[in-house]
């Protein structure tokens, strides 16, 4: 039986590279990535030894784009995303993250293939989320189970990358609409691993260990610089395994939006991810406070799995510990070859 063909468009990126190598196993992988995220050129070496090929250009070339084979799937996780860059690298950020978006969907138009779209949890309103965490006191929200699923409300500023990701749904809404595309929009919030090159902006767990290993000083950001920030972390292999589970419904199951997070299984505050990291790397770093707060950030993200849940039976298994010790493992073991990238 013929393979199904996948391509990944940002497949050298941290969750392309993970989904590519995680779905060679049962169908054929290509991948498009220009190199452009600092770490991308050590997960393309990966990827080669899987024997996986990368298209290496801009997605917003769409004649090359045209040039490429026939897939009956396009897995999109192309896009710069790093939310305080929306707002520095304007022109960049609309072109790879909203026009790249509409030139896969008018090659899926053209090749009838299915549409996997990596959205994000910044695409709800930022003062609609502040106002969901009125209360100071985030425990008690964790404890009430405040968490936010597909019908919170996405009208208000949100970022400007928060914007193209939800004018990217928009779009594949339209263009199953029109030419019978069919889709998944998995609205994922923070996604964490092995191959993330973490920054300052994005990519905080694998920052965070990276920093803890090699006893270099981080900083607490905003909200007074208590370290008090929550997040869920979903592992990525949670993650490859909800797409495979996708992939193989998408027939029966598809033009549908999911939130997708570590949700309660898996969420830590940054003075929390401080304590993981150094029961596990055993070391203890200088950790300084900014009290200055980003417009964009907001103080707390847990995500309500329960229609992923209930549509795929699927919920995360690994918690923010195995996150952070399977980070650990992944650095420990490549770090001669890392240094350059972080
Ligand atoms: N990592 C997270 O926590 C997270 C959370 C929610 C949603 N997402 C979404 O998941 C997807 C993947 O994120 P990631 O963490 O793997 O990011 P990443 O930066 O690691 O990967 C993106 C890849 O896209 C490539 N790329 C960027 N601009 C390009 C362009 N113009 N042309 C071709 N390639 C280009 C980069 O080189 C990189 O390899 C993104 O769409 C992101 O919005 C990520």
């Amino acid at each position: 039986m013929k393979k199904i063909s996948i391509l990944i468009a940002g497949g050298c990126g941290f969750v392309g590279t993970n989904l590519a190598i995680y779905l060679s196993k049962y169908f054929k992988i290509e991948c498009l990535d220009n190199l452009s995220r600092k770490g991308s050129g050590h997960n393309l070496s990966l990827l080669k030894s899987y024997k996986i090929k990368n298209y290496n250009f801009d997605i917003i070339n769409f004649q090359k784009i045209l040039k490429l084979p026939k897939y009956d799937l396009i897995i999109d996780c192309c896009a710069e995303a790093a939310i305080e860059v929306s707002k520095k690298e304007i022109d960049r950020v609309i072109n790879t993250n909203l026009l790249g978006t509409i030139n896969l969907l008018k090659k899926a138009k053209i090749d009838d293939s299915k549409i996997i779209f990596l959205s994000t949890s910044r695409v709800y309103g930022i003062s609609k989320l502040n106002n969901l965490i009125k209360s100071k006191n985030i425990q008690k929200k964790i404890n009430l189970k405040i968490l936010i699923n597909e019908k919170n409300d996405t009208s208000g500023a949100k970022s400007i990358y928060g914007s193209t990701k939800l004018s990217s749904e928009m779009f594949i809404e339209e263009f199953a609409f029109a030419f019978n595309i069919k889709y998944i929009i998995n609205r994922c919030g923070v996604i964490s691993g092995p191959l993330q090159f973490g920054k300052q902006d994005q990519g905080f767990v694998s920052l965070w260990v990276w920093k803890h290993m090699n006893k270099e000083k981080l900083d607490y950001i905003g909200y007074g610089g208590h370290g008090n920030q929550v997040r869920d972390v979903l592992h990525i292999k949670d993650l490859c395994n909800l797409i495979l589970i996708q992939i193989k419904k998408m027939n029966k199951i598809n033009n549908k939006i999911f939130t997708v997070g570590g949700s309660l299984k898996s969420y830590t505050s940054l003075v929390e991810l401080t304590k993981i990291s150094q029961k596990i790397t055993k070391n203890k770093i200088l950790i300084g406070t900014s009290k200055t707060t980003s417009i964009y950030d907001i103080p707390y993200f847990i995500t309500d799995n329960k229609l992923v849940k209930k549509t795929y039976n699927w919920s995360p298994k690994k918690n923010i510990y195995d996150v952070v010790k399977d980070t650990y493992k992944w650095i420990f073991q490549n770090k001669k070859k890392l240094i350059k990238y972080f």
